[in-house]
């Protein structure tokens, strides 16, 4: 799309004071480290009629609360239920959540409907499409991001960094300007409180709407070799692809794009801080950054559980789950099970990597932007890795602390390094 056309403008909230920020932090709550529960849990067996969230808080889920859920631990277990599409399904999983907060996104389908989009999105941000990304969207914002406080000598790399870059990314790729980003950034965080019965959920989720509905109409007018202008004009079996799957995917693209990134890049960063020499090791020898990203992933992935719907009563691991069940299937505990993964509480870049991690789940619905979340981690590594020289904790600062029972990641990265 040519940067020449005018973007609509994105409406702020009818409260513009309102801190979606906050908001979200409340609602995904403190929790510190949900991991020796989960282990306890996983001891006792794969299956547990409990619901996830209520291990960790008493603040009701609004949307799928009512519901009747059991909780799946372990590898085998979890990646059953990811693989088993027939039994376990996602539209009655996430309508009531990402369906009322996205629109009809591809999370919330099945079957044939589901591959029939898949297919599509998946080829727009295959490896060797998203990998040239790298220069022409990614290293502008990283770059743009550091100058701000490589002179400073401190920083606080979520505040000033992490929590900005994979944001910024989408909107380069959508041709947002910088006027517009604060508000963006704040409705795409807040589409996810409907969870917590907060209106600003529906809200952030009708205004970004609206928005990409005059949005879509400019890019097929005047389309370009960009993202959208693809998925907006490409016909699949003979049918352009709806707008509201589209506008759905936008929505999903802003938030969980944004935040998984933004968390998996905060949780590398601090494993890396924290342990003594690591970042060190990592700054010398680049090759290992990759398997570095990996057990970031693996070790503290920023969704620990995800849903699905149990359509026929089905046998987990030796117990029957009922048809009609909310299954939470707990990814963070599939990553650190020890029959996979020797010694699997310990973050250890050095690992081998014979076992697939679940941090973007498995099966048909595997996160579909996977190769660009590695390719934003690589960039946003690399670019610290070669500006900040002497990087380390600020020692009269507070350590990071990852936190969240559901969407994991520190608040702060107070650090120190040379000014350049
Ligand atoms: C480290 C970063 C990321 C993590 C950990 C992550 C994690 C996940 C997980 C666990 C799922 C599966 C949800 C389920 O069906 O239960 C998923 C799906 C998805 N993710 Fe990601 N994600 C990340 C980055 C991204 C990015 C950058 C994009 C944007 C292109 C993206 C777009 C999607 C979409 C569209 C789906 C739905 C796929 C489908 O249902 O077929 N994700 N992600």
């Amino acid at each position: 799309m040519s940067d020449t056309l005018e973007l609509p403008r994105l409406e702020d909230f009818s409260d513009p004071a309102f801190d979606a920020f906050a908001a979200e932090r409340a609602s995904r709550g403190d929790y510190p480290d949900p991991y020796p529960l989960i282990e306890q849990l996983r001891q006792q067996g794969a299956v547990h009629h409990v619901q996830y969230r209520s291990l960790f808080t008493d603040r009701p889920d609004a949307q799928v609360g009512h519901m009747d859920h059991w909780t799946v631990f372990g590898y085998d277990a979890c990646n059953q239920i990811l693989m088993d599409h027939e039994n376990f399904t996602n539209w009655e999983a996430f309508q009531h959540n990402l369906g009322v907060s996205f629109g009809r996104t591809i999370t919330c389908m099945d079957g044939a409907e589901h591959a029939r989009f898949r297919k599509v999105l998946q080829k727009a941000l295959l490896p060797n499409v998203v990998s040239k990304w790298g220069d022409s969207l990614v290293a502008p914002v990283m770059d743009k991001l550091l100058g701000k406080f490589i002179g400073q000598g401190h920083a606080d790399l979520v505040e000033d960094y992490t929590h900005h870059f994979p944001f910024q990314i989408v909107y380069a790729m959508l041709h947002i300007g910088d006027d517009q980003a604060a508000v963006f950034h704040k409705l795409a965080v807040a589409q996810l409180l409907s969870a917590a019965g907060l209106p600003q959920g529906a809200e952030a989720t009708r205004k970004l709407g609206d928005f990409f509905k005059v949005y879509l109409q400019k890019v097929r007018a005047n389309p370009s070799d960009d993202l959208m202008s693809y998925l907006s004009t490409v016909e699949v079996d003979g049918e352009r692809l709806e707008d509201e799957v589209l506008i759905a995917f936008m929505r999903q693209l802003l938030n969980a794009g944004g935040d998984t990134t933004y968390r998996a890049t905060s949780v590398l960063l601090t494993c890396l801080l924290k342990e003594p020499g690591l970042y060190q090791q990592v700054q010398e020898d680049r090759s290992l950054l990759g398997s570095a990203i990996e057990e970031a992933l693996r070790w503290d992935g920023p969704v620990t559980s995800t849903f699905r719907f149990c359509k026929n009563a089905t046998s987990v691991q030796g117990t029957i789950i009922p048809a009609g069940a909310m299954v939470n299937v707990c990814l963070g505990s599939a990553n650190r099970d020890p029959g996979k993964y020797e010694n699997p509480d310990r973050f250890d870049i050095f690992r081998k990597r014979t076992v697939r991690h679940l941090a973007f789940a498995g099966g048909p619905h595997l996160c579909v932007g996977q190769h660009l979340a590695r390719v934003e981690m690589h960039r946003a590594m690399g670019a610290i890795l070669d500006n900040l020289h002497n990087l380390r904790l600020d020692p009269d600062r507070p350590a990071p602390v990852i936190i969240g029972h559901l969407l994991r990641a520190p608040d702060h990265i107070h650090v120190k390094f040379d000014p350049a």
